[in-house]
């Protein structure tokens, strides 16, 4: 069958392109990187598309002919200035769907997200759930699929439960009571391959969620216990502290703790297992015994005691650099500045040239820094002005050195830390795809 689908690059789509591959069916993928698509499969046939542009039927029609069936897995959890709700999960989906409408595709199946229904309150479920209502309503065979939390191999959200399981102290909002129902990815592209293959009509609504479910607080236990460790000690924090804690963090950080997310997550996220049983014909495994058959290897350690201490890292390198520029300029006394410039033969007007463009400099460097800007050229020029520094203090002010504050030799590990931080942030882009 030839298969369209979009979102390849991401962990759900990455994962059914593999599994539908192996069943033998031919893939075409829609991107926003092409690029990346053609690195990862050769075989694989690969065209641009962008859910921010792609808006009328128009665009998607040249993109299926020949096209047996379509699977959307494009979504986002959180939005930015082009990447909205409204335009991912609504005005593009639907315009895909009235392509594939027009050009007489027979299935279309859509990844949607459990809790995308009448009651829901947040805008991620609310947009999901308006692209699945115009599909339901469409003549086309269609299938709206609604995953809980899914783990796995590349599991963004996973990812996160792991790193605040990895935290002394874990925090859980209100008592840690809220309940979801993870299901494993080889379970969910399992469930969309007998749908692609199924011979008679879906036109159906498929809940895929976990065996049973599981309070967020055993969760953390679960995986605490998987980490190797040791027992869990939790953090009780109050809803409305909670909310205000995720608020910081989606103005401060990108990541995927917001409001929104604070909101969907106290409120639960739990179905039905029964129907996926009978649908399919196998019982999903539990979070346990899928934690048993993979045990913890150091990666998976160092990944999740790393999650935070890598923003952490970013933060206070871009501080080290913004409060050394602004100290230079404005509270160490200029007389003193002045006499170390004239120790390495620096005079006259250049000495405040010296002084505020190496301190403009240091807090341009460390303002990039903080919003992670070109961070591979940063960190090469942080890492050149460190080691011009170090030797201009070494040859002509070695007294420096034994400063019995290390205010030098504390250059060592910065560098070794800037360092670090480079591969911690590149590993977090690649972690995007
Ligand atoms: N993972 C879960 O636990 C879970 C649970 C329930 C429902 N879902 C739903 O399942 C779907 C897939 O989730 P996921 O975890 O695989 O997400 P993901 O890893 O973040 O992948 C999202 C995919 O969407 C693509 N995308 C983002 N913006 C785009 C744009 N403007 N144009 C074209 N493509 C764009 C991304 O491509 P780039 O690589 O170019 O960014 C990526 O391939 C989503 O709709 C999500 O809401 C996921």
């Amino acid at each position: 069958m030839h298969i369209l689908i979009t979102g390849a690059s991401g962990f759900i789509g990455d994962h059914l392109v593999n599994a539908l591959l192996c069943a033998n069916h031919k893939i075409i993928v829609c991107a926003r990187h092409p690029q990346y698509i053609r690195q990862r499969w050769p075989e694989v046939a690969v065209t641009k598309a962008d859910f921010t542009i792609d808006h009328t039927a128009a665009d998607w029609m040249p993109r299926l002919k020949d096209i047996d069936l379509v699977i959307n897995t494009v979504g986002i959890i959180r939005e930015n200035r082009t990447q909205t709700f409204d335009a991912l999960h609504i005005s593009a989906p639907i315009a895909l769907f009235q392509a594939c409408e027009s050009m007489g595709i027979r299935r279309v199946i859509q990844i949607s997200a459990l809790g995308a229904n009448e009651k829901a309150f947040s805008r991620y479920h609310k947009s999901k759930y308006a692209a699945d209502q115009y599909l339901r309503g469409s003549a086309l065979d269609w299938a709206v699929v609604m995953p809980s939390i899914v783990y796995g191999p590349g599991a963004k959200s996973m990812a996160l439960f792991k790193a605040l399981a990895a935290l002394p102290f874990i925090p859980l909002i209100d008592t840690g009571d809220q309940c979801i129902q993870p299901v494993h990815i080889n379970d969910l592209t399992k469930a969309i391959v007998k749908l692609v293959n199924s011979p008679t009509q879906l036109r159906s609504t498929i809940e895929i969620v976990g065996p049973a479910p599981i309070t967020l607080k055993t969760l953390y236990a679960t995986l605490r216990n998987w980490l190797g460790q040791g027992q869990a000690r939790f953090l009780f924090i109050p809803n409305q502290l909670a909310l205000l804690g995720a608020r910081w963090s989606e103005r401060l950080a990108n990541t995927p703790i917001t409001e929104e997310s604070v909101q969907m997550l106290r409120s639960g996220n739990t179905g039905n297992v029964g129907p996926f049983i009978t649908q399919f014909g196998f019982k999903p495994r539990s979070i346990e015994q899928a934690l048993k058959e993979t045990p913890a290897q150091q990666a998976d350690y160092w990944h999740a005691k790393l999650y935070f201490l890598a923003s952490a890292l970013r933060f206070m390198i871009a501080f080290v650099w913004i409060f050394t520029g602004f100290v230079s300029a404005f509270v160490y006394p200029i007389e003193l500045s002045y006499a170390l410039l004239s120790k390495i033969g620096i005079e006259g007007i250049w000495q405040p040239l010296m002084l505020y463009s190496a301190a403009a400099m240091d807090m341009l460097l460390g303002i990039a820094t903080l919003f992670a800007f070109r961070l591979r050229m940063i960190v090469a020029l942080q890492i050149s002005i460190i080691l011009l520094y170090s030797v201009i203090i070494t040859l002509w002010l070695p007294e420096q050195w034994v400063h019995p504050f290390g205010a030098i030799s504390k250059n060592l590990p910065l560098t070794i830390a800037t360092l670090i931080m480079l591969v911690l942030e590149g590993e977090k882009r690649w972690n995007m795809h």
